[in-house]
């Protein structure tokens, strides 16, 4: 048992390290933009702040314990109370070492607060358990995957419409909450392409069963494939002449079909896939319980970035959400294989 423990705390702190390497989807390390590196500065600034005081108080206080150690046969030292001068020492320090930390930290508070004035707007509204994205001036509404284009800024502003959420991309910058009732500001810059899954982001703040599940991806891509991107996303979905029959049969289903939903809790309902979705272009515009899904088939990801976007994990998810993700909102529908099929079928044509 004694032998574990040094093993467990080697394990441990190995575990740790390897979260920090830079090459990590989630390290903060490997800035990409300003406010993640100014970020990083601050960080770096007081990292080494901290090591000049651990390597000075530390070893004074060995040197201490082990000059002044009671040997035998020493008489009880002066008994003292109180010290006037140490008292002002030891409070008049740290406030020191705060203060010395402060600045850096109030400065580039300021500088990640204000966005800059030609920043693209994007509208984020945390979820139970994934990212609404709407970009009011260019139209597009979409769910947990952003597109930005390289080496331009982009503000947030952040909403929630159930609990506290908390939106960050670590490789972009900080983290800030999303709060009901509120809005709060926050800006990224990449200023460089990402890799082709993007850069990984992920809800920060405990919200319930599928907190850990509430991911999210950014795309950073250049201005020409940023303004295609939008020119795609502002498209309505298709109509059903220009769907394979049995897609077509699938928008039908989308629209119409009534099936039994039983929820997480027991209870059942009557529901229908347009209650709590939207795909532009249909009759039934505007639901928006769950992921916009207009150019659902666009997405690298399904279940706010859980799985890739492939048809074999969207049949699974429309059989059986409870199992996919946790507490999910979407109750497990009753659906024949075939309907499964023409839904799955639709939903891929959605490009
Ligand atoms: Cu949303 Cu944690």
């Amino acid at each position: 048992m004694t032998r574990a423990i040094p093993l467990l705390i080697f394990g441990t702190i190995l575990m740790l390290a390897v979260g920090c390497t830079p090459d990590h989807l989630m390290s903060t390390f490997d800035p990409v933009g300003p406010v993640a590196a100014e970020q990083k500065k601050v960080w770096d600034y007081v990292f080494w702040a901290m090591v000049f005081v651990f390597v000075t108080v530390l070893p004074a206080l060995l040197y201490m314990c082990i000059k002044f150690r009671r040997k035998e046969g020493d008489p009880i030292p002066a008994q003292v109370h109180g010290n006037r001068n140490l008292e002002i020492l030891w409070t008049v320090l740290p406030i020191v070492v705060l203060a010395v930390a402060a600045v850096p930290t109030l400065n580039v508070l300021r500088f990640v607060l204000e966005p800059p004035a030609n920043s693209i707007q994007v509208n984020v509204t945390g979820h139970q358990w994934w990212w609404e994205f709407e970009y009011p001036e260019l139209g597009v509404k979409t769910a947990n995957e952003l597109y930005v284009p390289v080496g331009h800024p982009v503000q947030f502003n952040l909403m929630s419409k159930d609990v506290i959420h908390s939106f960050w991309v670590p490789k972009l910058g900080g983290k800030m909450d999303a709060i009901p009732t509120r809005t709060n500001v926050m800006w990224y810059q990449a200023d460089v392409v990402s890799p082709e899954e993007g850069f990984y982001g992920q809800c920060m703040e405990f919200c319930g069963t599928s907190h850990a599940n509430m991911k999210l991806r950014v795309h950073a891509v250049d201005s020409d494939e940023f303004d295609q991107w939008v020119e795609d996303q502002t498209e309505p979905g298709p109509e059903a002449e220009e769907l394979s029959e049995l897609a077509a049969q699938g928008k039908d289903h989308f629209e119409n079909l009534d099936f039994k939903a039983t929820y997480t809790d027991g209870s059942v309902s009557q529901q229908r896939c347009a209650y709590c979705h939207t795909v532009a272009g249909l009759g039934i515009s505007g639901a928006r319980t769950g992921p916009n899904l207009t150019h659902l088939a666009s997405r690298g990801t399904l279940l706010s970035a859980m799985v890739d976007n492939t048809s074999e994990n969207l049949a699974d998810w429309l059989e059986n959400p409870q199992v996919m993700k946790p507490g999910s909102r979407m109750p497990n529908p009753e659906l024949s294989d075939e309907q499964t099929a023409a839904l799955v079928a639709y939903l891929q044509s959605l490009k």
